[in-house]
């Protein structure tokens, strides 16, 4: 059933006790967690790929989407920053993201050396780690391969980021038979649909 937690409850049981940012941008981290939840509830991802899991936010909003609809996904995260967030974060990702997807995986990987067999196939691969142009554009572009056919590939900051936004672009020039969707959030969503 469709029903997403009530901020509060998110904050209290989805925020990691010690992340003083998610503090800091709470409400505005509710909203970002309720956009990837109904994207997730409308495309209905069997598996979800994301680059840059950080505490598990948006992972756990986009398991939670697809669950809610009777679709219970398998999720892998690949985030390079592992040691430097300490295992406090990667434990929190780990434990909010397995309540609501089935296997869930975290690798510790820079995207910048990620190749596109190190991907497994994804009916939704999140894109949210390096915001640097030729970053964004890389893991666009092996979200891009990763993806199914029908598949999304999402990316966080579109309207936050000039890089992002531009990387987006330029894949999307490249590539016309995409669909793209723009989607207001806390930091605006690109929604890219893979053709058929
Ligand atoms: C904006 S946070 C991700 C937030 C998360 N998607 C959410 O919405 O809750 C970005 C994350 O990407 C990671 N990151 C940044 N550059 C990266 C890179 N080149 N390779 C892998 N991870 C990277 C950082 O360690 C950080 O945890």
């Amino acid at each position: 059933m469709l029903a997403f937690n009530t901020f509060e409850a998110i904050f209290n049981t989805v925020v990691c006790p010690g992340d003083a940012f998610a503090r800091q941008y709470f409400p505005e981290l509710a909203v970002h967690m309720f956009r990837k939840y109904q994207i997730a509830a409308t495309f209905r991802p069997r598996s979800i790929v994301e680059f840059g899991v950080r505490a598990g936010y948006s992972g756990w909003a986009l398991s939670k989407g697809a669950t809610d609809t009777g679709v219970v996904p398998t999720y892998v995260g690949f985030d390079s920053d592992i040691d430097q967030n300490g295992p406090v974060f990667v434990s929190h990702a780990r434990k909010i993201i397995s309540t609501v997807a089935g296997a869930v995986e975290i690798r510790q990987a820079d995207t910048r050396k990620l190749v596109p067999a190190d991907i497994p196939k994804a009916d939704l691969v999140h894109v949210d780690a390096d915001h640097s142009y030729a970053g964004a554009l890389h893991e666009i572009s092996i979200a891009s391969g990763a993806a199914s056919p029908g598949g999304v590939v999402v990316s966080d900051d579109f309207d936050y980021m000039l890089d992002v936004r531009r990387a987006v672009l330029d894949f999307l020039s490249a590539n016309p038979r995409w669909f793209a969707m723009h989607v207001e959030s806390w930091r605006g969503e690109a929604i890219l649909v893979k053709p058929r």
